[in-house]
């Protein structure tokens, strides 16, 4: 994984405040997340061997990400350190589970890949919370590159073209045009996800019906779980349904990496389902 590394500041209120309103939440949570830190400790969590190249501040926050992430069993050995405060997002809940982030992106800014062998990973995954050079670094020197574009923003097509698949929610593929991308995956919450090539649907899996707790998160299982589908050689359609299922268990407890969900527990849901 390349990708961000993040403390998340979380807070629940009863609604999601509205620009220029003030409302009171609950106790402020600290817990560890960052997109790829989030879908390091997801695959990993899932079996997988897994590396995260990223970087973080030389403060106490630092040192608690590099902590989680080994306690997940996430090689750490390219966590780079940086003088900019570790990565920092702001997370408001509601009582449905929905969110809205603010991240201050801080050291995930100066990740740099030089001097990093990407050749050896069976598939690179990284997402838009790191510099856009070595997001399209990563892409050129990856046997299988693929793309979660979270945040949105724009990415040269010349990046797009290296993509295995790209992967969005409905809001941040609203950036792109789905019929120019060989491989897209929407996710679409609990509605499932759907898989165009060239802008032709090829496959709508729904998602299982879960207790939502909170939606934080869920996207970064989801693409976890599809990356060790791909590099365990499962066909696009099998890595799909088992995506959408990983995604939705993680929604079942608080924080990004609260309720991961184990390969077994995957395929017991997709048991049951079929
Ligand atoms: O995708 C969820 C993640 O987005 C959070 O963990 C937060 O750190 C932001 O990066």
């Amino acid at each position: 994984m390349v990708g961000s590394c993040n403390v998340d500041l979380v807070v629940r209120g009863a609604t999601l405040p509205r620009p220029g309103e003030t409302i009171v939440g609950e106790d402020v949570v600290r817990l560890p997340g960052g997109k790829g830190a989030n879908q390091a400790v997801a695959a990993a969590t899932l079996g997988a061997q897994v590396s995260l190249l990223a970087a973080v501040g030389r403060d106490e926050t630092g040192e608690f990400m590099i902590a989680s992430l080994r306690a997940h069993g996430v090689d750490v050995g390219h966590v780079q350190r940086s003088d900019r405060p570790t990565g920092t997002a702001f997370i408001t809940l509601d009582q449905n589970g929905q969110n809205q982030i603010v991240v201050a992106p801080g050291a995930n800014a100066d990740l740099s890949l030089e001097g990093i062998d990407l050749g050896g990973f069976d598939v690179v995954v990284a997402q838009m919370e790191i510099s856009a050079t070595v997001v399209a670094d990563a892409a050129n020197r990856s046997k299988r590159f693929i793309l979660n574009v979270a945040p949105a923003g724009p990415v040269a097509p010349a990046v797009l073209n290296q993509c295995a698949v790209v992967i969005a929610n409905e809001i941040e593929i609203e950036l792109f045009d789905v019929a120019q991308l060989a491989d897209c995956i929407v996710t679409l919450g609990a509605r499932g996800a759907v898989h165009y090539q060239k802008g032709r649907e090829v496959l709508r899996v729904g998602a299982p019906r879960v207790e939502v707790v909170d939606t934080v998160g869920a996207g970064d299982v989801f693409c976890a779980a599809y990356a060790v589908q791909l590099a365990r050689h499962a066909s696009a359609d099998n890595a799909l349904r088992f995506a959408v299922t990983a995604g939705a268990l993680a929604t079942r407890g608080v924080g990004a990496q609260g309720a991961l969900p184990t390969e077994k527990e995957v395929h017991e849901w997709l048991a049951r389902a079929s």
